[in-house]
């Protein structure tokens, strides 16, 4: 099978051009003006804009958490995903503590193997650092091809290891060509938060933001940047929200330590007043939204390159989940929905309205996941020999968010009504026509596992 995308302008990290795009089998063959080629299927994108297929780095698929499961599951995250433009999505396996990452493996790949209808890879989360879990990560790294290994300063009890634990994963993920992940607030001060405000009685969604203030996030971050920096290991901080945070990170560059920041779509454009309507529920996610202030430091953040990614922390749950904490803030699943609407809030927030460029744009959304994360130039970018995962998208279609036309399976959207220019319109998958016509034109099981290379090749 081949396609041939007309006459779209192609926009990468770097490029900005017109051109025509040839596809054979999953990859893209060749890129030139007017290209004399037949092909089995020609795809017209004048006026349009092609861009390389999204990466979201952060979701959780049908994750047991809090209780119950993310209810999306790997069918419905991933063609929701690409309806939204992300073509390959990273999620997370969870290591039982106790137990080893081999069986968290074989847990994950049970729930996702063959089930996915786009491309899909897997961070593995260390929660129990031990002599056992040191031998496993060559293996992980080696054989299976899982370079980037999460790790939680927080949730107590659960997923959070010390800071022992820390630099020794530190030390053996570095060794072996990895990277680090981290959630970086400080457990011990949010547990304390979250008890203090429940022996007062003070239970609503609004506590949840209360009990993990911009000090919690920033003295982790500081501090997973500082053991990042002793031990000489990558680090990739994920969902960074606030200044204080992204200030700690500061002394990382000045450092020259490779050590790189994601955000996500609602620290960007959602703030804490949330909290106070009676559905605050809904925006219940860790860490919590933040200030206005916040926002614009992230927004210089993308545009100063201390912020490299703009993923989703897509962890969604029903209002029924979200029910299990109604007299009790600390009893709420945390996570949101988003898969479906990153890439074009981004556009709208970010490129319409001014505040990124196109380059920048998909840089934050798709090149720099690829590169951090072991898959460039495979990956996040349009390129002869590249995969043909292609996005082409109407930069002057509005349209509304709503529960009503999303994909996602969550029974609200917590961007309600909200209007958006710029419409995903066709996306390719591998050389496949996996979205048109706001239709899904591929199965579960098209969706491949992506293995990735060692970091320390592309970064
Ligand atoms: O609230 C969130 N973020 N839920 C998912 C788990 C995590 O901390 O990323
Ligand atoms: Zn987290
Ligand atoms: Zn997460």
């Amino acid at each position: 099978m081949s396609i041939l995308v007309k006459n779209g302008r192609i926009v990468t990290a770097t490029d900005d051009y017109v051109a025509d795009i040839f596809i054979e089998g999953e990859i893209v063959k060749t890129i030139g003006k007017d290209l004399a080629i037949k092909a089995d299927k020609e795809i017209d994108a004048t006026g349009k804009l092609v861009f390389p297929g999204g990466i979201d780095p952060h979701v959780h698929l049908d994750m047991p958490f809090m209780g119950t499961y993310s209810s999306d599951n790997y069918e419905t995250g991933t063609r929701a995903a690409l309806f939204g433009g992300t073509t390959i999505v990273i999620d997370f396996i969870l290591q039982k503590q106790g137990n080893s990452l081999r069986s968290a493996l074989e847990e994950w790949r049970g729930r996702s193997d063959n089930n996915c209808v786009g491309d899909y890879s897997f961070h593995m989360a260390v929660t129990d650092f031990n002599e056992h879990t040191k031998k496993e990560v060559q293996e992980m790294i080696e054989k299976e091809g899982i370079v980037s290994f999460k790790t939680f300063m927080a949730y107590k009890g659960a997923l959070m290891i010390d800071d022992r634990q820390m630099i020794g994963l530190m030390e053996e993920v570095k060794k072996h060509g990895g990277l680090i992940n981290v959630h970086a607030t400080n457990g011990d001060m949010i547990d304390y938060l979250v008890a203090k405000h429940r022996a007062e009685g003070k239970l609503s969604p609004l506590y949840h933001y209360l009990s993990q203030p911009e000090i919690t996030e920033a003295e982790a971050s500081e501090r997973f940047v500082d053991m990042a920096s002793y031990t000489g290991c990558p680090g990739y901080i994920v969902h960074l929200t606030c200044e204080g945070a992204l200030n700690a990170v500061r002394n990382a560059t000045r450092r020259n330590q490779k050590m790189f920041v994601e955000t996500c779509i609602q620290y960007l454009v959602i703030d804490a007043s949330l909290y106070e309507q009676p559905d605050g529920a809904k925006w219940v996610m860790s860490p919590p939204l933040r200030q206005k202030k916040d926002q614009e430091t992230l927004w210089a953040g993308i545009n100063q390159g201390l912020v490299q990614v703009v993923a989703t922390d897509h962890c969604p749950f029903k209002w029924e989940q979200k029910q299990m904490g109604k007299d009790d803030f600390s009893k709420i699943p945390n996570g949101h929905p988003a898969i479906e609407n990153r890439m074009e809030l981004l556009y709208t927030e970010g490129v319409h309205k001014g505040r990124i460029t196109l380059n920048k744009y998909v840089e934050v959304a798709c090149t720099n996941p690829a590169k951090i994360f072991g898959m460039f130039p495979r990956k996040g970018t349009i390129a002869v020999g590249s995969d043909a995962d292609i996005v082409i998208f109407d930069p002057n279609e509005k349209h509304k968010i709503s529960v009503t036309t999303h994909h996602m399976n969550v029974d609200y959207s917590g961007y309600e009504g909200w209007e958006l220019t710029g419409k995903v319109k066709t996306v390719l998958l591998r050389g496949e026509v996996a979205i048109d016509n706001n239709e899904c034109r591929i199965e579960k099981g098209f969706g491949k596992f992506i293995r990735r290379n060692k970091v320390t090749q592309v970064i």
